[in-house]
């Protein structure tokens, strides 16, 4: 299973390096064959030593090497600090920034070819999953439109956008509808992110087709980061 920790716009460098070395600790104690992301502000990446099955990668970077991008990071950037490992397609650049199904595809393109691990996230607004499943399945669809699903280092994260950061999560039944709908097409993990906690992550890990979540809010403690990827261990 994979664990992974979206600070989103939190955490300072100095915050984040004591975050890492205090959940580096615990991975080495707990003896797990489960994965921890963590997906730091690209201000704190850096160079860590870390346990082979603790990563850091990028929340977003654009798809360029180098060049004049004014207030992007390239892949110069990342490799600077070994990163292997990016989020494409958080709904939050999706419908705060602004990307387009079109852009993210080739940043997709872009890191698959760099051999990155992509976490590649989807997800449907409110308005679409009250119009019914047909739509919904629809709607995701057109989601990995562009996107290699036969890739290999993809990891997919299926986020309802009514489900972040509002305390809302999604039934088991309606992870559970949607998560095996994607396992008819893509054989790589599926992650399912929206309001996971301490609380509720032991039932939605319980689910099938679910091989481990995207934790925002609730990740940004480490202890209760811990907690989870322990019950991740046991589940
Ligand atoms: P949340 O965010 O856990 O705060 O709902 C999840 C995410 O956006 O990845």
């Amino acid at each position: 299973m994979i664990i992974a920790a979206n600070f989103k716009t939190n955490k300072t460098r100095v915050q984040t390096r004591v975050y890492l070395e205090s959940l580096n600790a615990f991975m080495k104690e707990l003896n797990t064959a489960n994965t921890a992301m963590v997906f730091p502000p690209l201000t704190a990446l850096d160079s860590f030593e870390l346990e082979s099955n603790v990563k850091v990668g990028a929340q977003n970077a654009f798809s360029v090497e180098n060049g004049a991008f004014t207030g992007e990071v390239g892949l110069e950037q990342l490799e600077e600090f070994a990163v292997q490992t990016i989020l494409i397609g958080h709904s939050e650049r999706r419908h705060i920034l602004g990307e387009s199904q079109e852009e993210i595809a080739n940043k997709f393109n872009f890191f698959k070819e760099q051999g990155f691990e992509i976490v590649y996230c989807i997800g449907e607004p409110l308005e679409v999953r009250q119009e019914g499943n047909e739509a919904l399945v629809e709607y995701i669809d057109a989601q990995l439109e562009g996107i290699d699903l036969s890739y290999e280092k993809l990891v997919v994260a299926y986020e309802p956008v009514w489900a972040i950061g509002t305390g809302k999560v999604a039934t088991v039944h309606d992870i559970e509808l949607v998560l095996s709908n994607l396992k008819t097409k893509i054989s790589a993990p599926i992650l399912y992110g929206g309001s996971v906690k301490v609380a509720n992550i032991k039932e939605i890990l319980e689910i099938a087709s679910c091989d481990g979540a995207l934790v925002g809010g609730a990740s940004l403690d480490v202890e209760a980061f811990k907690q989870m990827i322990e019950i991740a261990k046991d589940t």
